[in-house]
């Protein structure tokens, strides 16, 4: 299988390329970095895979659009926005695209975890997500805090937008019931860890991953690409890439 790498000169891309001829039965045919490439990748793949920055998936998904591109592509880059989920969908409707913040196996169990515990306690718990990672990480709270808190708010029938609270600097107020606090913690050479904690006056649950080494998202966009050229055109995350594994908690 043919594949393209955005990004190929950072640390995810490293670790991609590495994963890709780890496993084995990929040919990489471009590696595209701000140096330029972006243009060419649509002829000379099967599958791309991007952990860059969102300006450069902002010019990838463009340029598939101008392309007419059905080349199936794995979006691991965080920080984005609105307008890149539009542009996905749109995308989605020529071919099948796979985007998640977090391509752990175990972050993606986490999620259906925390999407239960919101379900089964109401609103007297209070929700707080914690995201740690590295000093390098540009983006925050980290894209995997936001796939968290938004599993909670749908959990729970709330609107993610009026229930986040991302800053808490001098008077405050009291904390308002069903809001979901987020904090983060930027230090060394930390690879990602986030806990979601469910308070309550009594007793309180908290659940918590935290990536070993940076190969497991690697190993994780690998897999999803694998998986992804097999698809029909759509939006796919990690939830359907999982869906053996988790439907058991969604249904509980
Ligand atoms: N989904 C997940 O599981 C997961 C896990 C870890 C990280 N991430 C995300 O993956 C992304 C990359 O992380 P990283 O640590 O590998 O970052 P990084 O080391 O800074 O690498 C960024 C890469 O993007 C390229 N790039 C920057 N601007 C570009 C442009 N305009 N056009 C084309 N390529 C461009 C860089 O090329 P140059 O070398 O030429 O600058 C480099 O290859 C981040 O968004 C990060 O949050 C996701």
């Amino acid at each position: 299988m043919r594949v393209s790498v955005l990004g190929a000169t950072g640390t995810m891309g490293g670790l991609v390329v590495k994963a890709l001829l780890q496993v084995g039965g990929f040919a990489i045919t471009s590696k595209v970095s701000s140096s330029g490439g972006i243009e060419a990748m649509f002829n000379c793949s099967d599958v791309i895979i991007d952990f860059s920055c969102p300006l450069a998936t902002e010019a990838m998904l463009r340029s598939a659009e101008e392309n007419m591109s059905h080349v199936p592509i794995v979006i691991g880059t965080t920080g984005l926005s609105d307008m890149h989920r539009k542009l996905m969908n749109e995308r989605a409707v020529h071919a099948p695209i796979f985007c998640s913040p977090n391509m752990s196996p175990l972050v993606a169990i986490l999620n259906s975890v925390v999407s239960f515990l919101a379900k089964a306690v109401d609103e007297d718990f209070d929700v707080e997500i914690l995201d740690r990672h590295h000093r390098m990480k540009k983006d925050a709270p980290s894209g995997t805090a936001l796939m968290l808190g938004r599993a909670v708010a749908q959990a729970r029938n709330r609107a993610f937008d009026d229930v986040a609270n991302f800053v808490r600097y001098g008077i405050i107020e009291q904390r308002k019931r069903g809001e979901i606090g987020f904090s983060v913690q930027r230090s060394g050479n930390v690879v990602g860890t986030h806990e979601v904690a469910f308070v309550g006056a009594l007793e309180s649950i908290k659940v918590k991953h935290e990536a070993h080494s940076k190969e497991i998202f690697a190993k994780g966009a690998v897999k999803a690409a694998q998986w992804l050229v097999r698809q029909s055109n759509g939006l796919y995350s990690m939830d359907d890439l999982m869906k053996d594994t988790i439907s058991p908690l969604a249904s509980l």
